[in-house]
């Protein structure tokens, strides 16, 4: 059997990801906020794209993105289920875990992601666009078994209604360009991811080296998202064993990372050796006002003088003026 039904937490901020309880026409949190079930379903309603916002929101949405996808793999004369095989298997995923994919759309993802569980554990879908959650929901409920669970939400991806470590990976593909904040949307997979987890997200945008050639401007010419820059500078703290790929002709970036317990730590009070001396601590967190220039080299030369380091020098200096 699959494991317990998804916890959702309360997205608001203040409320500390607090759990939900079952209210009249959806869940509620202890501080009131509510969040309905979409019409119909039992899918909760976090936040969503207001009816309309974009193609993603609008009432054939699912269809207008079939079509899209088709157009991208023709184009780039590549089959829309190997790619998809592959991206997932970067996952690692085993029987029994639980999965989360942001940005979920139609649920493209959601076979393969069932295959690589071999048909056990948890998947959780969310999409900001009602139309296209509702149409995914719809097209892969059959995946759903007693040991398969299978749920979906209407939310924010970057504000998820989930508690910190609560699933054992998280996938995106095909989304994260148009999120308002990319960091946010990279930071919130990891934060509910528990450590050790695995996450992968992919999107548009060409390979640096393809960029000012014709093949990469006629690209960002026919869609301006192809423009866009893989987010290193945007993964969160604890992203380690990190690997980058491009993929579809060389045109959509795939980034892998592990999430760490913490962010990487070092040692900043191993002394250096040598004519400045001080450490890692005292060059970063120490820094002084500039001083005459002169006269920083004359205590230069006085402290190679006496042989003692610039620093171990000044602050010798300072702790002298500084007594009373
Ligand atoms: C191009 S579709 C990709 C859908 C699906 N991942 C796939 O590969 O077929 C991009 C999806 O990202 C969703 N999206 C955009 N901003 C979002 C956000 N802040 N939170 C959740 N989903 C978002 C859109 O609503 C849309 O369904
Ligand atoms: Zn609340």
């Amino acid at each position: 059997m699959s494991q317990a039904a998804p916890v959702y937490r309360c997205p608001h901020p203040g409320c500390d990801h607090a759990p939900l309880a079952p209210s009249a026409a959806g869940l509620a949190c202890p501080q009131g906020h509510e969040f309905p079930f979409a019409p119909g379903t039992q899918v909760p309603v976090f936040a969503k794209e207001p009816p309309g916002a974009n193609e993603y929101a609008a009432q054939n949405a699912a269809e207008v993105h079939d079509n899209a996808l088709r157009w991208v793999f023709n184009t780039f004369r590549s089959d829309e289920a190997t790619l998809r095989e592959n991206l997932v298997r970067r996952l690692a995923l085993r029987p029994g875990l639980r999965v989360l994919v942001t940005g979920a759309g139609a649920g493209n993802d959601l076979p393969y992601l069932a295959r690589a569980l071999q048909g056990r554990g948890d998947i959780h879908a969310q999409d900001f666009a009602q139309e296209m959650l509702l149409a995914g929901e719809q097209r892969h409920r059959a995946l759903q078994t007693a040991d398969l669970r299978l749920t979906f939400s209407v939310s924010d991806a970057t504000n998820l209604p989930f508690a910190d470590g609560w699933f054992d990976a998280a996938y995106h593909f095909g989304g994260i360009n148009l999120f308002p904040d990319i960091a946010r949307g990279m930071a919130e997979m990891a934060r509910v991811v528990r450590p050790g987890g695995r996450v992968v997200i992919g999107d548009e945008g060409v390979a640096p080296w393809l960029r000012d050639t014709d093949y990469g401007r006629m690209l960002v010419r026919n869609n301006a998202l192809y423009a866009c820059e893989v987010p290193l500078r945007h993964l969160p703290a604890v992203a380690t064993g990190v690997e980058l790929t491009w993929e579809l002709g060389q045109c959509f970036w795939v980034i892998a990372f592990d999430v760490a317990e913490a962010p990487p730590a070092i040692d900043i009070d191993v002394p250096h050796v040598g004519t400045r001396g001080g450490s890692i601590r005292t060059r970063y967190f120490g820094q002084l006002e500039g001083i005459d220039p002169a006269l920083r080299d004359k205590l230069y030369q006085e402290a190679a003088r006496r042989g003692l380091s610039r620093v171990e020098f000044l602050e010798s200096l300072l702790r002298g003026g500084l007594e009373p």
